[in-house]
């Protein structure tokens, strides 16, 4: 039996096909590359020593599909295919509508059709939308603000729905905060197409000098330093804690929900202090305006992946930035 990664070429599928392969689990990989580098692939396998097998399909193909599980045995689907930019979505809705909630809808009729029913989805904190109360539990209102949390929230709203017409289906939702850092090998890590949205691949390229300064987004937060606060999870910890929900599915039939983050908030300062130290390069910054639709402070309540799934990241904010350097230093023009 195999275990399915869609989108298992891009940042955090990449790092959890890892941590599958680690123990042995076979693994299919399948992505259209709309966001990704086949070079990736090749990086896997250097730092595998394995070769999983990959499938350039795209989750609307509905015949590929079709294929795929007619000719493979799947125990379960981590579903990671989708588009990711808020701003992308605010200016082209219609795409993320319909690969995000479209792909997903062929993905689930294919599933069924192969009665293969425990899925793991990647949702993101952006579903909590705006809100005071922190620590953020999976239990706060839901409203999220942008095209690409609402495609977030819709998909797991109909997770939810699938789960109430048979209980076959066996669902796990996870919420992640802020991924960054990259693996330690400095062979794969994140690695955007276009001028990053992010602020740690800000920073990495600014440190790189591919972009002149950092642009800091408002400095009157009603925060510690004024900048905002995030819970930044180090990218292997977020893989590991695929492997932990996968583990956790095992022989059951639910749909429960979890944040993935560390718990702890770091400002946008502090994220480029510690950057500074652990790399020894300056971050040349300005401020300006706040973002649109940007929150003062988000940060997670991480109790209920701690104490169910045993979630216990073990990287602090130092090696995410070593991490993160590492990556873009030894790749400074992506992959080549
Ligand atoms: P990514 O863009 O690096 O990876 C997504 C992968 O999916 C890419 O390789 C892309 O080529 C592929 N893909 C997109 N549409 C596809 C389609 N129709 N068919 C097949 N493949 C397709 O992004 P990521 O940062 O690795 O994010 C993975 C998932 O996690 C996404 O669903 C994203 O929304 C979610 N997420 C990411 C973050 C973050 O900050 N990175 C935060 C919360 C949630
Ligand atoms: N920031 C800057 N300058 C930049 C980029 C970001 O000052 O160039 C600041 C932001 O204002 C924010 C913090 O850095 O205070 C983090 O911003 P990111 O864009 O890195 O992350 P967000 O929290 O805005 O959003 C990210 C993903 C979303 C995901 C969310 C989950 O982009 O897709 O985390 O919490 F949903």
């Amino acid at each position: 039996m195999y275990v399915l990664v869609t989108g298992g070429i891009g940042y955090i599928g990449s790092h959890i096909v890892l941590e599958l392969m680690k123990l042995d689990i076979k693994v299919i990989i399948i992505d259209n590359l709309s966001n990704s580098s086949i070079k990736v692939l090749d990086r896997i396998i250097i730092i595998s020593n394995k070769i999983p097998l990959f499938f350039n399909i795209d989750i609307n193909d509905e015949n590929k599909l079709d294929w795929l599980f007619l000719n493979y045995k799947i125990s379960t689907v981590i579903h990671l295919a989708g588009f990711k930019s808020v701003g992308d979505s605010v200016k082209n809705p219609i795409n993320y509508y319909h690969n995000n909630i479209g792909g997903t809808i062929t993905l689930l009729t294919v599933m069924k059709k192969y009665n293969v029913y425990d899925i793991i989805f990647s949702s993101s904190a952006t579903v909590y939308g705006v809100t005071k109360l922190m620590p953020i539990s999976e239990k706060c209102a839901l409203n999220p603000i942008n095209p690409y949390g609402k495609t977030k929230l819709y998909i797991e709203n109909l997770l939810l729905d699938i789960f109430k017409s048979n209980i076959q289906w066996n669902v796990i939702i996870l919420r992640y905060f802020n991924p960054v850092g990259a693996h330690k090998s400095g062979l794969i890590g994140d690695n955007p197409s276009l001028i990053p949205n992010n602020l740690m691949p800000y920073i990495t390229q600014v440190a790189v000098k591919k972009l002149e300064k950092l642009f800091i987004y408002g400095k009157d937060y009603n925060t510690k330093d004024g900048t905002g606060i995030r819970d930044y999870i180090h990218v292997v910890d977020l893989a590991v804690g695929h492997v932990k929900a996968l583990f956790y599915m095992q022989n059951k039939h639910i749909c429960e929900i979890f944040n993935l983050g560390t718990g702890i908030g770091y400002s946008v300062l502090e994220l480029v202090k510690t950057f500074e130290a652990v790399s020894g390069v300056k971050i040349n910054f300005t401020f300006v305006d706040r973002r649109a639709g940007d929150l003062d402070i988000i940060y997670a309540d991480s109790s209920l992946a701690r104490e169910k799934l045993e979630f216990h990241p073990q990287f602090n904010l130092d090696d995410m930035c070593t991490d993160s350097w590492i990556f873009q230093k030894n790749n400074p023009d992506g992959y080549l």
